[in-house]
């Protein structure tokens, strides 16, 4: 039996119910004809759709865990998975017609620097004429429920008897950064309310990035840009510029 860990049900919690860019993430895929790598693969939410619509995806990632839900729900469909950091990897393949950043993982990695070592080794890995897609959020609305916002609805799911609670707290811009506060509560099955366990801090740091920035940096690292894409915003989710890089 495959024991999930805390850090696999946060992430399904806070990432797993995101629908919205699916069908672009499909579009490009059958554009091509060749490996797709998708970049900071999680759990498999982009990873397993494209698989079972029958491409060949390589699933990079820095966490052993995601990784290991990941394959574990591939099932039957082949998918190869990597643990390796998006910043210094260097895969024994260079012939990737496409690679996939959904979900703001670009913003994840640091600033500048950080993102200019990525895009060098995604470059590296691309053979020429193929495309880097990296999905951005440029605009984030503040909020602080501490000043009275009321914030999102919590996300909770029930994994056996326990329940695990996510709600964002407060989303603060930055000049360099957006921050993203969230709290998180696991709740044992029989727990009186009185009794229910404190609520954990989480932050997610953002670098703030345009399309633009970001499209100057992907040129410095051998990359073309090409007209950016949008993802429509949803009732839960903000919507997100794609900047579309060619090798
Ligand atoms: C917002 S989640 C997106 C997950 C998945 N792509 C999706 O769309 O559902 C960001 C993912 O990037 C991964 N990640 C963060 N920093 C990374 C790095 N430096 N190298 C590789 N993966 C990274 C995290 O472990 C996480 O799985």
């Amino acid at each position: 039996m495959v024991v999930t860990s805390t850090e696999v049900i946060w992430h399904d919690l806070e990432c797993g119910s995101y629908l919205a860019d699916l069908p672009l993430w499909r579009e490009l895929a059958g554009m091509v004809r060749g490996p797709i790598l998708d970049m900071g693969a999680g759990t498999g939410r982009v990873t397993l759709d494209l698989v079972g619509a029958g491409h060949l995806v390589i699933a990079l990632d820095l966490d052993p865990d995601l990784l290991e839900a990941l394959q574990d729900r591939a099932g039957s469909l082949q998918v190869e998975t990597v643990r390796a950091d998006a910043r210094s990897f260097d895969l024994d393949r260079s012939d990737f017609v496409l690679c996939l950043v959904p979900m703001q993982t670009v913003q994840l990695l640091g600033g500048a620097t950080e993102r200019a070592a990525f895009l060098r080794c995604a470059r590296t890995h691309l053979r020429p004429g193929g495309l880097l897609a990296c999905a951005i959020v440029t605009e984030l609305e503040p909020f602080d429920i501490a000043a009275g916002s009321s914030g999102p609805t919590p996300e909770t799911a029930r994994v056996g008897e326990t329940l695990y609670v996510s709600r964002a707290t407060s989303v603060r811009v930055l000049p360099r950064r957006i921050l993203i506060e969230r709290e998180r509560q696991v709740i044992s099955p029989g727990t009186p309310p009185a009794n229910e366990p404190a609520w954990e801090q989480n932050v997610v740091e953002l670098a703030r990035v345009s399309a633009a920035e970001l499209e100057y940096e992907a040129s410095q690292a051998g990359l073309v840009p090409e007209p950016a894409l949008k993802i429509a915003p949803t009732d839960e989710h903000v919507g997100s510029t794609v900047v579309m890089l060619r090798a």
